[in-house]
């Protein structure tokens, strides 16, 4: 089995690089490195730079490598971005994946795994987000992944391919500093700068119909969400196998809610910099409270997430400090 695996230099594809080829999985990476890093991609594991819009260069990826399942994890992911550039969020996230899923199906590989977002549900008025929960994206990005969900469902469906679709939840933490996320668009990191910096965290409205007032969010450990892929991408071989091909579509968060004042409370533990955050206006399109029903992937998989916001943090702190020591 060889897996292509696209976005694998990025920083939940290295660790997905990781956790599979730990698995004893053999893999080839497909990354243009607009944001990947070639540093990233394991010792071993053949880098090819390049875009899935380029069909000569998946096909001849897929074929020289002898791909039999691939792990699309390629796309552009900043909700904010994509509200100023459509165009460039649905050619590179939709546009992106029909061409690798038409270079799939023509080769005839058998598996397909999906980097879904719970960007898919946009505000959904529930206190656990279940997959079945109506998927009403607020940002072209969410609409991206929806839109990608039913490709990915309906290429398989058509062609005879296992394909699972991951809706991630609020991803942080690295499994070492070197792989911990270089990007400064989301809640750890963020406080992060501003400690840094001497300034306070922002926090983003405490007027939420929440316990504290603050969002409440479903944090996994990019370690946690590795080993899903890893379970995913194994069982979806198993059932092409077996000539038995479905579609999986599975949340992937620990099913528990933290709040935006716990994190940042946490952050000040951790880091040893105590800073009383400033409350500032709320940020358009932030619902209350997102959190992930994690039974189906435990059911499906046997998958349940092991690690907690304190190792969340500290292994994204170590690997901030690392960052910016090397
Ligand atoms: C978390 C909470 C902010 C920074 C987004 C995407 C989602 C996924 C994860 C890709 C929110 C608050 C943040 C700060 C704050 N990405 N906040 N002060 O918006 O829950 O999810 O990233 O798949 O699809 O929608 O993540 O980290 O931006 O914010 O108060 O300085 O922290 O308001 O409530 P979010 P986030």
């Amino acid at each position: 089995m060889t897996y292509l695996i696209t976005g694998g230099a990025g920083y939940i594809g290295a660790h997905v690089t990781r956790a599979m080829t730990r698995a004893g999985q053999r893999a080839v990476v497909l990354d243009d490195l607009s944001t990947g890093d070639a540093n990233r991609v394991p010792e071993g594991v053949p880098l090819v730079i390049g875009s899935t819009l380029d069909r000569d260069l998946l096909n001849r990826t897929i074929a020289e490598h002898g791909v039999s399942g691939v792990v699309h994890l390629a796309a552009k992911k900043q909700v904010g971005e994509s509200v100023e550039l459509p165009l460039h969020y649905y050619r590179e996230n939709v546009i992106g994946l029909t061409v690798l899923l038409e270079a799939v199906a023509a080769a005839g590989v058998r598996s397909f795994l999906f980097s879904s977002s719970a960007a898919v549900y946009g505000m959904p008025d529930v206190d656990m987000v279940r997959e079945d929960t109506p998927c009403l994206p607020l940002s072209p990005y969410g609409e991206t992944k929806l839109a990608g969900e039913w490709l990915v469902r309906a290429t398989g469906a058509a062609h005879g391919i296992a394909t699972a679709n991951l809706r991630y939840f609020n991803v942080a933490g690295a499994a070492t500093p070197e792989l911990a996320d270089v990007g400064i668009f989301n809640l750890v990191p963020m406080v992060f700068e501003k400690l840094e910096n001497g300034r306070s965290p922002l926090v983003f409205g405490d007027d939420y119909p929440t316990a504290d007032g603050t969002c409440v969010r479903d944090y996994i450990h990019v370690e946690d969400l590795a080993e899903a892929h890893v379970a995913a991408a194994l069982r979806l071989t198993e059932w092409a196998a077996a000539g038995a091909p479905r579609d999986l579509t599975v949340n992937i968060g620990r099913g528990q809610g933290v709040s935006v004042r716990e994190m940042v409370d946490l952050i000040s533990e951790i880091t040893g910099i105590e800073r009383s955050p400033e409350i500032a206006p709320r940020r358009a399109g932030d619902p209350a409270r997102v959190v992930a029903a994690a039974d189906r992937i435990h059911d499906e998989l046997g998958w349940k997430a092991q690690h907690d916001a304190r190792a969340m943090i500290s292994s994204a702190w170590a690997g901030w400090r690392h960052l910016r020591d090397a």
